[in-house]
């Protein structure tokens, strides 16, 4: 699997997961868009250590900020033939106490952003002839319900939807999409938990492989789709989940 000559924008790539993938994409040949919003020092220190990569600050809720930072990345990078929908973020609040804010927030960021920056760069793709592929990092929450997590199980659960479609009426431009389902993963995003022994125990009860998994064991997946390896795949998704997605209890 290399991504030797081509160029991937990778949103939120300051920590977490997009950190990570914005690293092994890196490793395998690819030029790095490291878009970030917060955690500015962090991908301007990543830019520093990548061969080749840019760093772009970018709300990708708002089309103006996606459509400069897709024109930065073919500026200064000269294509976009990947694109890992990876910024997201996450609140938890009980159903009859969200507020429009809240809810706005994590449709904004996790379902409307992706949109914006794969309409923005699948029209690259298409305008240059040689097609891509889009990534979009779900969750397993884009299958399975999570009380207190409603705003951001509804954002995941479209993305699953948004990856389907665009799937489909992006082939004829050899453009692929599909979603990587990260479970439990340690990454700031779990930072309350990750501090909980007590919530640790749980996960690691209710994830088979009984242990939580590795941004980096996340970005495998990701180069995977992203490389040519998955010439032949569009419109799935890829649980990362130590097996959480199918837990079950025996009775
Ligand atoms: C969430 C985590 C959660 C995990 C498994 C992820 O999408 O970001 O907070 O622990 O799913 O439930």
């Amino acid at each position: 699997m290399d991504l030797k000559g081509k160029v991937a924008i990778v949103t939120g790539a300051g920590s977490g997961i997009g950190y990570a993938i914005a690293e092994r994409f890196a490793a395998a040949g690819a030029g790095i868009c490291v878009n970030y919003l917060g955690y500015e020092e962090e991908a301007k220190a990543l830019v520093q250590r990548l061969p080749r990569a840019i760093a772009v600050k970018a709300d990708v809720s708002k089309t103006a900020d996606v459509q400069a930072m897709v024109d930065a990345t073919v500026g200064q990078l000269g294509a976009v033939d990947v694109l890992v929908n990876n910024a997201g973020v996450e609140r938890s609040m009980p159903f009859l106490e969200i507020d429009e804010a809240t809810w706005d927030l994590m449709l904004d960021v996790d379902l409307k952003g992706a949109f914006l920056c794969a309409q923005a760069c699948g029209r690259v793709m298409r305008d240059t002839g040689k097609g891509g592929s889009i990534v979009n990092i779900s969750s397993v929450h884009e299958d399975v319900a999570f009380p207190g997590f409603t705003p951001y199980c509804a954002a995941k659960g479209g993305l699953r939807m948004l990856m389907r479609n665009a799937a489909l009426e992006l082939a004829e431009f050899g453009i692929r999409v599909n979603n990587v389902a990260p479970g439990a993963i340690a990454t700031p995003i779990n930072t309350k938990t990750l501090n909980d022994p007590e919530k640790v125990a749980i996960l690691n009860r209710i994830i088979p492989l009984s242990r939580m998994g590795k941004p980096e064991e996340v970005a495998e997946v990701a180069l995977f789709l992203a490389s040519d390896a998955s010439s032949y795949v569009t419109g799935s998704t890829y649980y990362v989940d130590g097996g959480m997605v199918r837990y079950s209890q025996p009775l």
